[in-house]
């Protein structure tokens, strides 16, 4: 699988997103996807799913080729609690390292710096492999930026043709942190759009691959959610085709919509 790389490290380009899975259904999808090769899941202490992703990664006998990220949740940013709950999710997840450790969400309550000394610790004592952050603008890297001592390698952001969100990711780019959308094909709504289904129809693929092949051809890394098998696999068939410029180019005017689908009452100011 191809992936895109951050201060050394190697992200798979797509990953399994697995939020709203729940219970046999979830660790047989993770387990389903890694045998089709999604080399990439995405949890979250939030999710409520970790111990099911981790049966799954288990159950595929493959976990030493899988990536598997998950989020400290917004109220356990504070180092104790940090460490005390990740130690939890390695528990659950039943692994004895996480490869990317993510802070969910910013907390302004939070010093950003105490709690990314605390990532660093966790990465120095060895049962986190790298550290990132999810829904930062440019302010908050820039701050991120400033007071890390470990290389942040990516921020998950919410990111499909529906929405323009080229200022966080010049800031990205100038920060040598990969960008991983999430919400990749907005929440299904790729499906049934105009534009994607034209696109699609002249290269024998659906609206969604469409939009997950948009997102590739920018390097960005995708974590397409799906609870149906068979769309493991459609989710994955992005790779034998190629989008023309001028294709790129009008799937992206469609950010004139500005449709933000994840948008919390903590969330920070967007750029
Ligand atoms: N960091 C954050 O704050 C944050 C926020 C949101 C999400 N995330 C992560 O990103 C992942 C993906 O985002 P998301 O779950 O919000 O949305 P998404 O992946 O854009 O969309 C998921 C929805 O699309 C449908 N779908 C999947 N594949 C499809 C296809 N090929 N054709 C048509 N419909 C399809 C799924 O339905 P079916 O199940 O019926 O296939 C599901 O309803 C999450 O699961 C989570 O891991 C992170």
């Amino acid at each position: 699988m191809k992936s895109v790389e951050s201060h050394g490290f190697q992200i798979p380009i797509v990953g399994l997103g697995t939020w709203e899975l729940r219970g046999r259904d979830c660790a047989r999808l993770v387990e389903q996807a890694i045998r089709l090769g999604y080399r990439h899941i995405d949890t979250a202490q939030l999710y409520g799913n970790e111990a099911e992703v981790g049966q799954g990664v288990l159950a595929s006998g493959k976990r030493a080729e899988v990536m598997v990220t998950t989020k400290i949740a917004h109220g356990s940013l504070a180092p104790f609690e940090a460490e005390r709950s990740v130690k939890e999710s390695l528990h659950k997840l039943r692994l004895d390292i996480i490869d990317l450790l993510l802070i969910h969400w910013p907390n302004d309550r939070v010093p950003l710096a105490e709690t990314l000394g605390a990532m660093a610790k966790m990465k120095r004592e060895g049962y986190v492999r790298q550290i990132g952050v999810s829904n930062f603008t440019v302010a908050l890297l820039d701050e991120a930026s400033k007071v890390t001592s470990e290389p942040i390698v990516c921020n998950q952001i919410e990111y499909h043709p529906f929405l323009d969100q080229s200022k966080v990711i010049a800031a990205c780019k100038k920060y040598g942190i990969a960008v991983v959308a999430y919400s990749p094909i907005a929440r299904g709504s790729a499906k049934g759009d105009a534009v994607l289904e034209k696109i699609g129809a002249a290269h024998g693929k659906s609206a969604a691959q469409v939009s997950l092949r948009w997102l590739v051809q920018q390097d960005v890394v995708v974590i397409p959610r799906t609870s149906k098998i068979e769309r493991l696999e459609e989710n994955l068939a992005i790779f034998d085709f190629e989008l023309s410029a001028a294709e790129m180019a009008e799937i992206a005017a469609l950010s004139q919509r500005g449709k933000r689908i994840v948008n919390l009452a903590h969330a920070p100011d967007w750029d």
